[in-house]
């Protein structure tokens, strides 16, 4: 549970508020590269409340820039994209991609007015397919991180983005918990995959060890990149299942994978206070990623938009005979059975009326760094820095061992993520 004054410094993210401070001191994935084209249309993508467009000009630069031109408040993303600029439809104005304006048509005789004009803009960083900004003060930029996927050949990963409609935090609660891929994810029969693949449409096999039943213990340490939420699994007879989820501060994700299984990455970034960018990247250790197959397993139907076909308006599809002969939820695909868990719950779910069980232990630890960190940026620390060399080689990787053994026995941290050197029990 929490006070409503945390739930509202936990989920509040725009411009001044705490945690939008606090956000944009780090790195947000905004929009996939192959969504703006030189010259081409401009694309729309909003970002902790902000209303931002991005374009590319004729030799390839990217721009990321508040929507309203600063002339009279006319939408750019209308507006005309080429000779290496985008000008305004409604007086002409053009501006480059550092946001700088190079043309006033209306006024050349006087280029001072001109060069005093300079629309918000945000630097970005092309990665793995992927546009990434920074939108905190120039000279507080962290270095950007490295993650694990990021070092892998390209055609051994794919990205996807989608429009979520709610808070980012639920969004990320359900990916820190265990406990509901055994029900939301459980198909009924035997599923058949291929190799590395975690699910069909329908589901999880009920014989993963993540379905299967409901981990028996869960744990959860401070590590130098977050926190590392560990549990245990019923495996065989004589094994059990160690899993790990990492958290990574503030908003990316590695849900529980097991060694030999693609790998899965997260980023939940706020859109606004009520809907959020989830961000999917899934990726191959050794083999080129089934594009299609994991495609098809996560089952989401997008517009233009990144806005979800399949959504709470026609109650995500769901068949409730498939309920009884197919799977827990009646729903087909993955990512819309996540959906349907949180979005049902209200833009902004009402943490005051919660009753969270041991099984919520994860979601506990994430929102109380959150908020721990929130307060401490409030009154002048430094944010939570991310280490490159931690990131390089931070994803989940679970394993069978002994049920007679701890799973600290069996599956401690590794050296190189235990936070200030030393493991430290939170
Ligand atoms: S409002 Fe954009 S040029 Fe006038
Ligand atoms: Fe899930």
């Amino acid at each position: 549970m929490l006070t409503k004054q945390d739930n509202h410094l936990l989920t509040r993210t725009g411009p001044g508020t705490p945690m939008g401070e606090l956000f944009r001191r780090y790195w947000i994935p905004a929009l996939k590269s192959d969504e703006i084209q030189p010259d081409g249309k401009p694309q729309r993508v909003k970002l902790l409340g902000e209303e931002l467009i991005a374009f590319r000009d004729t030799e390839g630069k990217v721009g990321l820039m508040e929507e309203a031109c600063p002339h009279r408040g006319t939408s750019l993303y209308y507006g005309i994209n080429d000779g290496c600029g985008l000008r305004c439809m409604y007086h002409g104005w053009k501006f480059d991609t550092n946001g700088d304006c190079t043309e006033i048509p209306s006024e050349e005789g006087d280029p001072k007015f001109r060069q005093k004009i300079k629309i918000k803009n945000y630097p970005v960083k092309e990665v793995k397919g992927m546009i990434w900004t920074y939108m905190g003060p120039e000279e507080e930029q962290p270095e950007f991180p490295e993650f694990y996927w990021m070092g892998l050949p390209d055609e051994n990963m794919m990205s996807e983005r989608v429009w979520q409609e709610c808070n980012y935090a639920q969004v990320m609660e359900n990916d820190l918990d265990y406990v509901h891929a055994a029900f939301l994810h459980k198909a009924h029969g035997t599923q058949v995959t291929g190799e590395g693949i975690l699910s069909t449409d329908l589901g999880i096999d009920p014989n993963h060890p993540l379905v299967k039943n409901p981990p028996v213990k869960q744990d959860v340490e401070d590590a130098n990149y977050g926190k590392r939420c560990v549990a245990v699994g019923i495996g065989t007879e004589t094994d059990n299942a160690f899993m790990e989820i990492h958290y990574i501060f503030p908003f990316y994700t590695y849900p529980p994978r097991f060694e030999g299984e693609d790998g899965m990455w997260h980023a939940f970034i706020p859109r606004d206070d009520y809907s959020t960018w989830s961000w999917d990247v899934q990726f191959s250790h050794n083999r080129p990623i089934d594009v299609q197959a994991n495609h098809d397993r996560r089952g989401l139907k997008l517009d233009e938009h990144f806005k979800k076909q399949i959504s709470l308006e026609n109650e995500y599809a769901q068949d409730r005979e498939l309920q009884k002969t197919g799977n827990f939820t009646g729903i087909r695909g993955i990512a819309n059975q996540d959906h349907a868990a949180t979005e049902t719950m209200g833009a902004i779910v009402d943490r005051s009326k919660e009753h969270l069980g041991t099984s919520d232990l994860p979601i506990i630890h994430m929102r109380r760094l959150l908020l721990q960190q929130a307060k401490a940026f409030q009154e002048g620390q430094k944010p939570m820095a991310l280490e490159n060399e931690s990131l390089k080689n931070l994803y989940s990787a679970g394993l069978y061992d002994s049920n007679e053994k701890s799973w600290q026995e069996a599956f401690p941290m590794q050296d190189q993520f235990k936070k200030g050197g030393q493991e430290v029990k939170s």
